[in-house]
């Protein structure tokens, strides 16, 4: 460890710690805007949105109390009133990341009579944690071959929470959006929500009947974490789910107590962007995951699974060993299993992205 193993009892100064800290961070750290990144959905944060979350620090708002936040709670109250009309919501709230958003908006669902929660085998682990965390009980339903839930195995879902992926974590898949006639119904669409606001809108269709959706913000819409958004069709769903204290001058919605001010950092993204800027940076890495795809296609030695749908490319090589070519694609590929099968993964969120160079790092690795 780098670190004297205690507490050291004299402190070594601001200065000194804050040239090892800034050095260890930029070393040790991975390069999210390096031009072969292309393996999380986590982007480089944009410079906009770090300085003004350093700043934001400065101050130390808090969202629990609006007399502490006045600027943050205006911001936030602006980011989803123009952010949940894309998706048919009328309400919502930040929280640190669509775990939580997904965990609250399955509170909300237990409150309004939902008993159990069914998901695919492909939603995310955030989904079966949080029905465990709320007492529910939980169904996970098989995937189709593209990775969608199959509809046909659904059951029976009229006291049933039905959670729905929009860009599933492991290959993109985005579930048959549809109510299928279940007593809730939230969409997770931590990843692929956005797609919302570009041409590609009609991925999403559907989305609209939901009760609830999470999104997050520090994936798809380019925020630093913690950013990410859970929003209702009805309004009144917050109240559900507010706890009022003598020392609250408000109701706190939600799970999380104190928490910052998430909004202002993307709230200037937004204003920054504009939607066409924000649809545009989307747009180039769905193009670029297909531009990734359609070379894997044609490359003898790789087999792609299936064609991207949310900028989630997945391939494994054909005749080379899977652990040498995954090293040498270093921070251009993840993994995940798909029907128990191990798959690389390859996810654009790096506006920055470099595809000729990272098929040439393929090209190598494939020999
Ligand atoms: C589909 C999906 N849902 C939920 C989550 C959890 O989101 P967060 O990491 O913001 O807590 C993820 C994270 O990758 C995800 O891919």
């Amino acid at each position: 460890m780098i670190f004297p193993p205690t507490l050291p009892a004299t402190g070594l100064g601001d200065d000194a710690v804050w040239h090892w800290f800034a050095q260890a961070i930029a070393d040790r750290s991975a390069k999210l805007g390096d031009p072969l990144s292309l393996a999380h959905m986590d982007p480089p944060t944009p410079e906009l949105a770090a300085r003004l979350v350093g700043l934001n620090a400065q101050y130390n708002q808090n969202l629990l109390h609006a007399a502490l936040s006045p600027f943050a709670t205006e911001a936030e109250q602006c980011v989803i009133a123009w952010l949940a009309p894309y998706f048919g919501m009328r309400a919502g709230h930040m929280c640190a990341g669509s775990t939580l958003a997904n965990l609250t908006a399955l509170w909300a669902a237990r409150e309004a009579g939902a008993r159990a929660v069914v998901a695919s085998a492909d939603a995310h682990i955030s989904v079966p944690k949080s029905a465990h965390i709320l007492g529910m009980a939980y169904r996970a339903v098989p995937t189709d071959s593209g990775g969608r839930i199959d509809i046909a195995k659904l059951g029976d879902l009229h006291e049933a929470a039905l959670v729905l992926t929009a860009g599933t974590t492991g290959r993109g898949a985005i579930d048959p959006l549809a109510r299928h006639a279940a007593r809730w119904l939230h969409v997770d669409a931590a990843w692929a929500g956005p797609l919302r606001l570009t041409s590609y809108a009609d991925r999403l269709a559907g989305i609209e009947c939901a009760d609830s959706i999470a999104i997050s913000a520090h994936k798809w819409l380019y925020q630093p974490k913690d950013s990410a958004l859970v929003l209702f069709a009805d309004p009144d769903m917050q109240s559900a789910i507010s706890y009022g204290g003598s020392y609250l001058a408000t109701p706190n919605i939600g799970v999380q107590g104190s928490r910052g001010a998430a909004a202002i950092p993307l709230l200037a993204t937004l204003l920054a962007w504009g939607q066409s800027g924000l649809a545009a940076r989307i747009e180039r890495n769905m193009a670029d995951a297909q531009q990734l795809a359609d070379y894997l296609a044609a490359h003898d030695g790789a087999q792609l699974h299936q064609q991207p749908v949310t900028a989630v490319v997945n391939w494994r090589p054909r005749y080379r060993a899977f652990e040498a070519v995954a090293a040498a694609l270093g921070p251009s590929a993840s993994r995940t299993q798909i029907n128990g099968d191990l798959w690389l993964r390859h996810v654009a969120a790096n506006p920055h992205a470099d595809i000729p160079a990272i098929c040439a790092r393929i090209a190598a690795a494939l020999g």
